[in-house]
Protein backbone atom coordinates (compact mmCIF):
# COMPACT_ATOMS: atom_id res chain seq x y z
CA UNK A 1 0.00 0.00 0.00
CA UNK A 2 1.34 3.15 -1.00
CA UNK A 3 0.51 6.55 1.30
CA UNK A 4 0.28 9.71 -0.10
CA UNK A 5 -0.19 12.92 1.74
CA UNK A 6 -1.92 16.15 0.61
CA UNK A 7 -1.02 19.34 1.26
CA UNK A 8 -3.94 21.73 0.08
CA UNK A 9 -7.13 21.57 -1.29
CA UNK A 10 -6.06 18.56 -4.39
CA UNK A 11 -9.34 18.13 -7.55
CA UNK A 12 -11.10 15.06 -6.62
CA UNK A 13 -10.67 14.20 -10.36
CA UNK A 14 -6.99 14.06 -9.17
CA UNK A 15 -7.54 12.02 -6.24
CA UNK A 16 -10.08 8.92 -8.17
CA UNK A 17 -6.85 8.28 -10.30
CA UNK A 18 -5.76 6.84 -7.08
CA UNK A 19 -7.38 2.84 -6.69
CA UNK A 20 -8.00 2.73 -2.97
CA UNK A 21 -6.44 -1.45 -3.06
CA UNK A 22 -2.89 -0.02 -3.86
CA UNK A 23 -3.28 4.03 -2.02
CA UNK A 24 -3.82 5.24 1.26
CA UNK A 25 -4.57 9.19 0.69
CA UNK A 26 -5.02 11.81 3.56
CA UNK A 27 -4.47 15.40 4.22
CA UNK A 28 -2.25 14.05 7.39
CA UNK A 29 -0.16 11.18 6.86
CA UNK A 30 2.92 9.83 8.37
CA UNK A 31 5.85 8.27 6.50
CA UNK A 32 4.32 9.15 2.88
CA UNK A 33 5.86 7.72 -0.04
CA UNK A 34 4.56 11.23 -2.52
CA UNK A 35 3.22 14.07 -1.55
CA UNK A 36 0.49 15.52 -3.80
CA UNK A 37 1.03 19.72 -2.86
CA UNK A 38 -0.13 23.35 -4.29
CA UNK A 39 1.46 26.35 -3.22
CA UNK A 40 2.01 25.25 0.48
CA UNK A 41 5.30 25.18 1.38
CA UNK A 42 7.46 22.38 2.07
CA UNK A 43 10.32 22.29 4.31
CA UNK A 44 13.25 20.48 4.26
CA UNK A 45 12.64 19.30 7.94
CA UNK A 46 9.30 17.71 6.84
CA UNK A 47 11.07 15.08 4.21
CA UNK A 48 10.59 12.40 5.55
CA UNK A 49 13.33 9.49 4.77
CA UNK A 50 9.96 7.26 3.17
CA UNK A 51 9.57 10.17 0.83
CA UNK A 52 10.21 9.13 -3.07
CA UNK A 53 8.19 12.20 -4.62
CA UNK A 54 6.64 14.95 -4.61
CA UNK A 55 4.56 16.21 -7.65
CA UNK A 56 3.14 19.94 -7.63
CA UNK A 57 -0.14 20.16 -8.74
CA UNK A 58 0.90 23.45 -10.91
CA UNK A 59 3.46 25.54 -12.63
CA UNK A 60 5.73 26.55 -9.72
CA UNK A 61 8.00 24.74 -7.57
CA UNK A 62 9.66 27.87 -5.14
CA UNK A 63 7.59 26.34 -2.34
CA UNK A 64 9.55 22.90 -2.61
CA UNK A 65 13.18 22.72 -1.36
CA UNK A 66 14.08 20.73 -4.40
CA UNK A 67 17.82 21.07 -3.73
CA UNK A 68 17.52 18.75 -0.35
CA UNK A 69 14.86 17.03 -2.17
CA UNK A 70 17.78 16.05 -4.87
CA UNK A 71 20.30 15.13 -2.42
CA UNK A 72 17.73 12.30 -0.63
CA UNK A 73 17.09 11.13 -3.85
CA UNK A 74 13.60 12.37 -4.21
CA UNK A 75 11.98 13.14 -7.14
CA UNK A 76 9.96 16.42 -7.48
CA UNK A 77 7.49 16.67 -10.29
CA UNK A 78 5.45 19.64 -11.37
CA UNK A 79 2.21 19.78 -14.15
CA UNK A 80 3.79 21.76 -17.03
CA UNK A 81 0.92 23.77 -19.45
CA UNK A 82 -1.94 22.24 -17.05
CA UNK A 83 -3.07 25.83 -15.82
CA UNK A 84 -1.59 27.69 -18.82
CA UNK A 85 -5.43 28.43 -20.10
CA UNK A 86 -6.53 29.67 -16.35
CA UNK A 87 -3.25 31.77 -16.06
CA UNK A 88 -3.71 33.11 -19.88
CA UNK A 89 -7.16 34.53 -18.79
CA UNK A 90 -6.46 35.73 -15.98
CA UNK A 91 -3.66 37.94 -17.52
CA UNK A 92 -5.73 39.16 -20.34
CA UNK A 93 -8.03 39.85 -17.42
CA UNK A 94 -5.42 42.26 -16.24
CA UNK A 95 -4.52 43.79 -19.44
CA UNK A 96 -7.80 45.13 -19.57
CA UNK A 97 -8.25 46.22 -16.22
CA UNK A 98 -4.89 48.28 -16.59
CA UNK A 99 -6.03 49.88 -20.28
CA UNK A 100 -9.71 50.94 -18.77
CA UNK A 101 -10.23 51.92 -15.33
CA UNK A 102 -13.46 49.67 -15.18
CA UNK A 103 -12.80 48.87 -11.69
CA UNK A 104 -12.93 52.50 -10.70
CA UNK A 105 -16.15 52.88 -12.60
CA UNK A 106 -17.53 50.14 -10.84
CA UNK A 107 -17.10 50.90 -7.38
CA UNK A 108 -18.99 54.71 -8.34
CA UNK A 109 -21.51 52.81 -9.41
CA UNK A 110 -21.35 50.79 -6.11
CA UNK A 111 -21.62 53.75 -4.23
CA UNK A 112 -24.58 55.15 -5.95
CA UNK A 113 -27.90 55.47 -3.71
CA UNK A 114 -30.46 56.82 -5.53
CA UNK A 115 -33.77 55.18 -6.61
CA UNK A 116 -34.29 57.37 -9.23
CA UNK A 117 -33.82 55.77 -13.01
CA UNK A 118 -33.45 59.01 -14.68
CA UNK A 119 -31.12 60.65 -12.22
CA UNK A 120 -29.35 57.63 -12.13
CA UNK A 121 -28.46 57.64 -15.91
CA UNK A 122 -27.91 61.56 -15.79
CA UNK A 123 -25.69 61.27 -13.12
CA UNK A 124 -23.41 58.06 -14.84
CA UNK A 125 -23.76 59.62 -18.02
CA UNK A 126 -21.64 62.93 -16.61
CA UNK A 127 -19.24 61.00 -14.42
CA UNK A 128 -18.01 58.41 -17.16
CA UNK A 129 -15.48 60.59 -18.54
CA UNK A 130 -13.92 59.73 -15.35
CA UNK A 131 -13.25 56.32 -16.46
CA UNK A 132 -12.05 56.99 -19.67
CA UNK A 133 -9.01 54.31 -20.72
CA UNK A 134 -7.11 53.48 -23.94
CA UNK A 135 -7.84 50.15 -26.02
CA UNK A 136 -4.88 47.41 -26.35
CA UNK A 137 -5.62 47.22 -29.85
CA UNK A 138 -2.44 49.11 -31.91
CA UNK A 139 -0.32 48.86 -28.12
CA UNK A 140 2.97 46.52 -27.97
CA UNK A 141 3.02 44.52 -25.44
CA UNK A 142 6.42 42.63 -23.95
CA UNK A 143 6.22 39.44 -22.86
CA UNK A 144 9.40 38.01 -20.64
CA UNK A 145 9.01 34.54 -20.37
CA UNK A 146 7.52 32.38 -23.62
CA UNK A 147 6.74 28.82 -21.98
CA UNK A 148 3.26 27.96 -21.70
CA UNK A 149 2.13 30.55 -20.60
CA UNK A 150 3.82 33.26 -21.85
CA UNK A 151 3.71 32.12 -25.08
CA UNK A 152 -0.44 31.76 -24.93
CA UNK A 153 -0.57 35.43 -23.60
CA UNK A 154 1.60 36.05 -26.43
CA UNK A 155 -0.94 34.05 -28.93
CA UNK A 156 -3.88 35.81 -27.35
CA UNK A 157 -2.55 39.80 -27.27
CA UNK A 158 -1.68 38.63 -31.26
CA UNK A 159 -5.47 37.85 -31.79
CA UNK A 160 -6.39 41.61 -29.74
CA UNK A 161 -4.22 43.35 -32.39
CA UNK A 162 -1.38 44.43 -29.95
CA UNK A 163 2.27 44.26 -31.32
CA UNK A 164 3.76 41.43 -29.35
CA UNK A 165 7.74 41.82 -28.50
CA UNK A 166 9.15 38.40 -26.70
CA UNK A 167 12.22 37.63 -24.66
CA UNK A 168 13.54 34.33 -22.92
CA UNK A 169 16.89 33.18 -23.15
CA UNK A 170 16.29 29.60 -22.03
CA UNK A 171 13.62 29.09 -25.13
CA UNK A 172 13.96 25.60 -26.13
CA UNK A 173 14.22 24.88 -29.89
CA UNK A 174 11.08 23.03 -29.50
CA UNK A 175 9.33 26.00 -28.01
CA UNK A 176 10.85 28.67 -30.17
CA UNK A 177 9.31 26.16 -33.40
CA UNK A 178 5.60 26.60 -32.07
CA UNK A 179 5.49 30.16 -31.48
CA UNK A 180 4.12 32.54 -33.68
CA UNK A 181 6.07 34.04 -36.54
CA UNK A 182 4.21 37.42 -35.46
CA UNK A 183 6.19 37.67 -32.08
CA UNK A 184 9.13 39.55 -32.67
CA UNK A 185 11.90 38.30 -30.61
CA UNK A 186 14.06 40.77 -29.04
CA UNK A 187 18.14 40.57 -27.74
CA UNK A 188 17.85 41.64 -24.13
CA UNK A 189 15.33 42.87 -22.01
CA UNK A 190 16.49 46.01 -21.52
CA UNK A 191 15.26 46.51 -25.72
CA UNK A 192 11.87 44.92 -24.67
CA UNK A 193 10.90 47.15 -22.23
CA UNK A 194 11.71 50.13 -23.29
CA UNK A 195 9.52 49.40 -26.87
CA UNK A 196 6.59 47.83 -24.63
CA UNK A 197 3.01 49.83 -23.59
CA UNK A 198 2.83 46.77 -21.57
CA UNK A 199 5.11 43.96 -20.14
CA UNK A 200 3.96 40.82 -18.44
CA UNK A 201 6.15 38.81 -16.56
CA UNK A 202 6.27 34.49 -17.22
CA UNK A 203 9.37 33.27 -15.37
CA UNK A 204 9.73 30.94 -12.48
CA UNK A 205 11.19 32.22 -9.23
CA UNK A 206 15.09 31.47 -9.40
CA UNK A 207 17.83 32.72 -8.09
CA UNK A 208 18.53 34.34 -11.53
CA UNK A 209 15.16 35.67 -11.94
CA UNK A 210 15.11 37.25 -8.19
CA UNK A 211 14.82 41.08 -8.49
CA UNK A 212 15.34 40.94 -12.25
CA UNK A 213 12.47 44.21 -12.08
CA UNK A 214 14.65 46.28 -10.04
CA UNK A 215 16.16 49.64 -10.22
CA UNK A 216 18.28 49.87 -13.20
CA UNK A 217 15.48 47.81 -15.15
CA UNK A 218 12.82 50.18 -14.11
CA UNK A 219 14.59 52.80 -15.41
CA UNK A 220 14.56 51.63 -19.04
CA UNK A 221 10.86 50.88 -19.19
CA UNK A 222 8.66 53.26 -21.40
CA UNK A 223 7.53 55.87 -19.39
CA UNK A 224 4.20 55.29 -18.39
CA UNK A 225 3.85 51.44 -19.05
CA UNK A 226 2.05 49.12 -17.50
CA UNK A 227 3.26 45.73 -15.58
CA UNK A 228 1.22 42.38 -15.36
CA UNK A 229 3.41 40.20 -12.39
CA UNK A 230 1.36 36.87 -12.38
CA UNK A 231 4.84 35.08 -11.93
CA UNK A 232 6.09 35.34 -8.64
CA UNK A 233 6.62 38.09 -5.86
CA UNK A 234 10.35 37.98 -5.93
CA UNK A 235 10.87 38.91 -9.29
CA UNK A 236 10.22 42.12 -9.05
CA UNK A 237 11.79 44.04 -6.79
CA UNK A 238 9.11 46.36 -4.39
CA UNK A 239 10.29 49.10 -3.47
CA UNK A 240 12.12 49.95 -6.80
CA UNK A 241 8.72 49.50 -7.67
CA UNK A 242 6.36 51.89 -5.43
CA UNK A 243 9.36 54.19 -6.31
CA UNK A 244 8.26 53.46 -10.54
CA UNK A 245 4.67 54.53 -9.83
CA UNK A 246 5.42 57.48 -7.50
CA UNK A 247 7.50 58.83 -10.42
CA UNK A 248 5.03 58.07 -13.26
CA UNK A 249 7.81 55.50 -14.78
CA UNK A 250 5.20 52.80 -14.60
CA UNK A 251 1.14 53.79 -14.77
CA UNK A 252 -0.41 50.77 -13.52
CA UNK A 253 1.12 47.48 -11.95
CA UNK A 254 -1.71 44.49 -11.68
CA UNK A 255 -0.25 41.44 -9.84
CA UNK A 256 -1.40 38.31 -8.52
CA UNK A 257 0.98 38.22 -5.54
CA UNK A 258 -0.74 41.49 -3.54
CA UNK A 259 2.14 43.22 -0.85
CA UNK A 260 1.20 45.43 2.12
CA UNK A 261 3.29 48.58 0.46
CA UNK A 262 0.60 48.18 -2.68
CA UNK A 263 -2.22 48.44 -0.49
CA UNK A 264 -4.29 51.40 -0.76
CA UNK A 265 -3.17 52.74 -4.32
CA UNK A 266 -5.55 52.90 -7.01
CA UNK A 267 -2.74 52.69 -9.92
CA UNK A 268 -2.12 49.17 -8.62
CA UNK A 269 -4.84 46.06 -9.15
CA UNK A 270 -3.96 43.48 -6.37
CA UNK A 271 -5.32 40.01 -6.93
CA UNK A 272 -5.32 37.04 -4.19
CA UNK A 273 -3.56 34.61 -5.98
CA UNK A 274 -6.61 33.38 -8.55
CA UNK A 275 -4.03 32.32 -11.42
CA UNK A 276 -4.94 28.91 -11.95
CA UNK A 277 -7.96 28.97 -9.66
CA UNK A 278 -10.25 27.70 -12.11
CA UNK A 279 -12.14 24.41 -12.24
CA UNK A 280 -10.81 23.24 -15.20
CA UNK A 281 -6.74 24.07 -14.23
CA UNK A 282 -7.23 22.26 -10.72
CA UNK A 283 -8.53 19.41 -12.13
CA UNK A 284 -6.10 19.35 -15.39
CA UNK A 285 -3.04 20.19 -12.85
CA UNK A 286 -4.52 17.49 -10.11
CA UNK A 287 -5.08 14.57 -13.11
CA UNK A 288 -1.90 15.35 -14.32
CA UNK A 289 -0.17 15.18 -10.89
CA UNK A 290 -1.85 12.29 -9.92
CA UNK A 291 -0.60 10.26 -13.38
CA UNK A 292 2.94 11.18 -12.74
CA UNK A 293 3.03 10.09 -9.42
CA UNK A 294 1.31 6.45 -10.48
CA UNK A 295 3.42 6.06 -12.60
CA UNK A 296 6.29 6.45 -10.99
CA UNK A 297 5.83 4.84 -8.01
CA UNK A 298 4.53 1.23 -9.82
CA UNK A 299 6.73 1.76 -12.57
CA UNK A 300 9.31 4.19 -11.96
CA UNK A 301 8.73 6.12 -14.83
CA UNK A 302 9.38 9.99 -14.64
CA UNK A 303 7.61 12.65 -16.28
CA UNK A 304 8.20 16.50 -16.03
CA UNK A 305 10.53 16.19 -13.08
CA UNK A 306 11.85 19.58 -12.26
CA UNK A 307 15.19 17.31 -10.80
CA UNK A 308 15.46 14.14 -12.61
CA UNK A 309 15.98 13.00 -16.12
CA UNK A 310 12.25 12.29 -17.80
CA UNK A 311 12.72 8.24 -18.38
CA UNK A 312 10.43 5.48 -19.29
CA UNK A 313 10.31 1.59 -19.95
CA UNK A 314 7.75 -0.08 -20.98
CA UNK A 315 6.48 -2.64 -18.65
CA UNK A 316 6.54 -6.19 -19.63
CA UNK A 317 6.18 -8.41 -16.61
CA UNK A 318 9.13 -8.81 -14.25
CA UNK A 319 10.85 -7.46 -11.46
CA UNK A 320 12.21 -3.86 -12.00
CA UNK A 321 14.51 -1.98 -9.23
CA UNK A 322 14.96 1.48 -9.96
CA UNK A 323 18.31 3.36 -8.69
CA UNK A 324 19.41 6.92 -8.03
CA UNK A 325 22.92 7.91 -7.73
CA UNK A 326 25.62 10.52 -8.16
CA UNK A 327 26.14 11.18 -11.64
CA UNK A 328 29.70 9.47 -11.12
CA UNK A 329 31.48 6.96 -13.40
CA UNK A 330 30.98 3.42 -13.18
CA UNK A 331 28.23 3.83 -11.10
CA UNK A 332 25.64 1.31 -13.62
CA UNK A 333 28.98 -0.83 -13.76
CA UNK A 334 28.74 -1.96 -10.15
CA UNK A 335 25.43 -2.12 -9.97
CA UNK A 336 25.15 -4.56 -12.61
CA UNK A 337 28.88 -6.44 -11.53
CA UNK A 338 26.52 -7.21 -8.46
CA UNK A 339 23.59 -8.13 -10.47
CA UNK A 340 25.55 -10.41 -12.70
CA UNK A 341 27.08 -11.68 -9.57
CA UNK A 342 23.83 -13.43 -8.24
CA UNK A 343 23.33 -15.18 -11.95
CA UNK A 344 20.52 -13.44 -12.49
CA UNK A 345 19.76 -11.74 -16.11
CA UNK A 346 18.96 -8.69 -17.09
CA UNK A 347 16.11 -8.42 -19.36
CA UNK A 348 15.64 -4.42 -20.36
CA UNK A 349 17.18 -1.40 -18.77
CA UNK A 350 17.60 2.11 -19.64
CA UNK A 351 19.91 5.16 -17.49
CA UNK A 352 19.67 8.64 -17.65
CA UNK A 353 21.15 11.86 -16.40
CA UNK A 354 20.78 14.83 -15.84
CA UNK A 355 23.02 17.21 -13.62
CA UNK A 356 24.37 16.19 -10.41
CA UNK A 357 21.68 12.86 -10.42
CA UNK A 358 21.53 9.80 -12.57
CA UNK A 359 18.68 7.09 -12.36
CA UNK A 360 18.33 3.66 -13.64
CA UNK A 361 15.38 0.72 -14.48
CA UNK A 362 16.32 -2.04 -14.54
CA UNK A 363 14.45 -5.11 -15.36
CA UNK A 364 15.32 -8.73 -13.89
CA UNK A 365 14.17 -12.03 -15.51
CA UNK A 366 14.19 -13.97 -12.01
CA UNK A 367 12.57 -12.35 -8.50
CA UNK A 368 15.64 -10.32 -6.76
CA UNK A 369 17.01 -12.15 -3.72
CA UNK A 370 16.75 -10.75 -0.11
CA UNK A 371 19.91 -9.08 -0.32
CA UNK A 372 20.44 -7.61 -4.00
CA UNK A 373 18.68 -4.23 -2.48
CA UNK A 374 21.32 -4.20 0.58
CA UNK A 375 24.10 -4.70 -1.50
CA UNK A 376 23.06 -1.76 -4.11
CA UNK A 377 22.57 0.38 -1.30
CA UNK A 378 26.28 -0.43 -0.13
CA UNK A 379 27.58 1.04 -3.39
CA UNK A 380 29.36 4.28 -2.99
CA UNK A 381 26.70 7.06 -4.48
CA UNK A 382 23.71 4.92 -4.53
CA UNK A 383 20.85 7.46 -3.33
CA UNK A 384 18.17 5.39 -3.69
CA UNK A 385 16.86 1.95 -4.41
CA UNK A 386 13.21 0.56 -4.76
CA UNK A 387 11.99 -2.63 -6.17
CA UNK A 388 8.72 -1.86 -8.24
C1 LIG B 1 1.40 27.79 -10.27
O1 LIG B 1 2.59 27.90 -9.93
O2 LIG B 1 1.00 26.82 -10.93
C2 LIG B 1 0.44 28.88 -9.93
O3 LIG B 1 1.05 29.91 -9.23
C3 LIG B 1 -0.81 28.37 -9.23
O4 LIG B 1 -0.61 28.08 -7.88
P1 LIG B 1 -1.80 27.37 -7.04
O5 LIG B 1 -1.88 25.96 -7.49
O6 LIG B 1 -1.38 27.49 -5.61
O7 LIG B 1 -3.06 28.13 -7.31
Amino acid sequence: MFKILTLNQISVNGLERFSREKYEIASEIRHPDAILVRSQRITPEELSPTLRGIARAGAGVNNIPVGECTKKGITVFNTPGANANAVKELVVTALLLSSRDILGGIDFVKQMTTQDPAEMHKVVEKQKKMYKGEELAGKTLGVIGLGAIGSSVAETALRMGMKVLGYDPGLSVEAAWKLSGEIQKMENLPSLVSKSDYVTLHLPALESTRYMINKDMLASFKKGCRLMNFSRAEIVEIEALVDALESGQLSRYATDFPHPSLLGRADTILIPHLGASTEEAEDNCAVMAANQIIDFLENGNIKNSVNFPNISLDRNGGHRIAISNQNIPKMLGKALAIIADRNINVSDMINKSRDDIAYNLIDLETPPPVDLKEALEGIEGVISVRYL
